[in-house]
């Protein structure tokens, strides 16, 4: 298992250069993981993938840019697309299935901007539980979770819970000075 990824971590270092970092601080994926990059994708220290049972895909169009931060955690089958820019931050958790996306792709009708895209951040020590959908524009504050399910579409303050569709606070969380969630 370590050499299988020792492997992906080469074959990612082949393919996408190691950005500064040492093998050990490259990738850790376990499964499939696609990567659509025409634009710009910095990943940090030791985040880890997991693309299995289902896939997980990252798109990055032309100009766009895509950051995940350091020591965070995407589980299997998220989707994240950046059209314009995609900023996930450190220690961050992402559910199964979970999509991200910046853009909506297609025109609501004649009157709509056919590209559209507003940018996303999503704070340091974010938890996004499974199959929570995050729409262009929005921020999630650092600390603050996403309840299963929920569809966020407005901005989400720091240290919260949102849950539902669409998201809504349902209270404040005890966040000391520096903790990170396990
Ligand atoms: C949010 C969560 C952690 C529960 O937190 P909690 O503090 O124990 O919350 P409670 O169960 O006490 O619920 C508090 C309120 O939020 C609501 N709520 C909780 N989870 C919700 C969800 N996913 N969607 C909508 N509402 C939800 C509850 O119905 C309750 O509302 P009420 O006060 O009107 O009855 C849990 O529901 C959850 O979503 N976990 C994510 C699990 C996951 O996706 N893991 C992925 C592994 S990476």
């Amino acid at each position: 298992m370590m050499l299988v990824n020792t492997l992906r971590r080469l074959k990612w270092m082949i393919r996408f250069g190691k950005g500064g970092h040492s093998l050990r601080e490259l990738p850790w994926i376990k499964g499939k993981l696609y990567v659509n990059r025409s634009g710009t994708l910095r990943i940090g220290k030791r985040v880890r993938f997991v693309g299995k049972p289902w896939a997980t895909q990252l798109t990055v169009e032309k100009g766009g840019v895509l950051e995940i931060g350091d020591h965070t955690f995407i589980n299997a089958g998220v989707g994240i697309a950046a059209r314009q820019r995609i900023s996930i931050g450190s220690d961050v958790k992402i559910g199964p299935r979970t999509s991200i996306l910046d853009s909506m792709y297609h025109q609501l009708d004649a009157n709509d901007s056919p590209d559209a895209s507003k940018p996303i951040v999503i704070g340091n020590n974010v938890w996004i539980g499974t199959r929570c959908t995050i729409l262009p524009g929005v921020t999630i504050g650092e600390n603050a979770v996403v309840a299963a399910g929920s569809l966020v579409n407005k901005d989400v303050p720091k240290n919260v819970l949102v849950a539902g569709t669409p998201a809504r606070i349902i209270r404040e969380l005890d966040i000391p000075e520096g903790w990170i969630r396990q």
